[in-house]
């Protein structure tokens, strides 16, 4: 099975948010699915995060860089409602929300896909994608249903697996990426977060998520926030930028309006004057 087996649709990037009308419910295109106002959080000593805003809407594709440490995951980890901030307010589509657990947050439409991805490697493709959320019927598990909207919400979101009945351990870790993404948005999501999601990749696979994010963006209905390292990938997919430094965001742009090499310089100068 090769790289290919993710089917890359090429498709035109529309510099207008959300182009396609009656997308169903959820925010329109343009509207505003998050914000994070004020947000603090400490372990211990150590300050994470210090006094963070940051905002994204329907259609969007916001991208988070900063170096290791910088309080990336810690960010994503409360907004998932895994971590309680210290201080701060959370607003999905407007609404102040105080998010108790992971559920909750999903419940409200905040899904993540995480660095370790959460695959079993033993199962097969389709039972991957119900895990937890298995169909039954009665004490059956009701795996022709399972494969076949297995293989719809794939084709859907433009990937191309040549079998939902194959073991995910046997995929490439662009498709294994691909899947838990397809996952995460064959729900209710308004605000997709994905942590690192080009880390472990090659140019190739790596393209081939972007392009993904690149569909997704163009549903309309979907915020997404996407932690990466690589700064041109960051300036290929994302509409805007922001930048996490020590705990703090130093940096809120439209990619359009900077560079590659701004946002190297901004690093660099933090290792400068420290
Ligand atoms: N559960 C935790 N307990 C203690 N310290 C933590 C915990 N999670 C993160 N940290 C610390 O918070 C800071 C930010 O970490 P993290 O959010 O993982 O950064 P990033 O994802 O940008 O690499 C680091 O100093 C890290 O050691
Ligand atoms: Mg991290």
């Amino acid at each position: 099975m090769s790289e290919e087996d993710i089917t890359a649709h090429d498709t035109p990037v529309t510099p207008e948010l959300g182009v396609s009308p009656g997308l169903g419910p959820g925010p329109g295109p343009g509207q505003e699915a998050l914000r994070v106002e004020g947000i603090s959080k400490r372990f211990g000593p150590v300050t994470a995060l210090r006094d963070i805003n940051l905002h994204v809407r329907a259609g969007e594709v916001l991208g988070l860089l900063g170096d290791n440490g910088a309080g990336k995951s810690t960010l994503i980890k409360i907004i998932t409602g895994f971590h309680r901030p210290d201080s701060g307010r959370i607003l999905i589509g407007g609404q102040e929300v105080s998010l108790r657990s992971v559920a909750h947050a999903r419940s409200l439409g905040v899904e993540t896909v995480y660095q370790d991805l959460a695959l079993v490697d033993e199962l097969p493709v389709y039972l991957n994608f119900f895990l937890n959320k298995e169909l039954t019927v009665g004490p059956f598990l009701r795996h022709g249903a399972m494969r076949r909207q297995a293989v719809d919400a794939l084709a859907e979101v433009g990937i191309n697996i040549p079998s939902v009945g194959a073991e995910v351990r046997a995929l490439s870790g662009g498709q294994r990426q691909a899947i838990a993404v397809a996952r995460a948005v064959n729900t209710a999501a308004k605000v997709l977060l994905l942590d690192e999601p080009l880390a472990a990749m090659g140019a190739r696979e790596g393209g081939q998520i972007l392009r993904l994010i690149d569909r997704l963006r163009q549903r309309g209905d979907l915020a997404i926030i996407l932690i990466a390292h690589n700064y041109s990938q960051v300036m290929d997919v994302c509409d805007r930028v922001n930048l996490l430094q020590h705990g703090e965001i130093t940096f809120n742009r439209p990619t359009a309006e900077t560079s590659v090499a701004e946002l190297l310089e901004l690093v660099h100068a933090e290792y400068r004057t420290a």
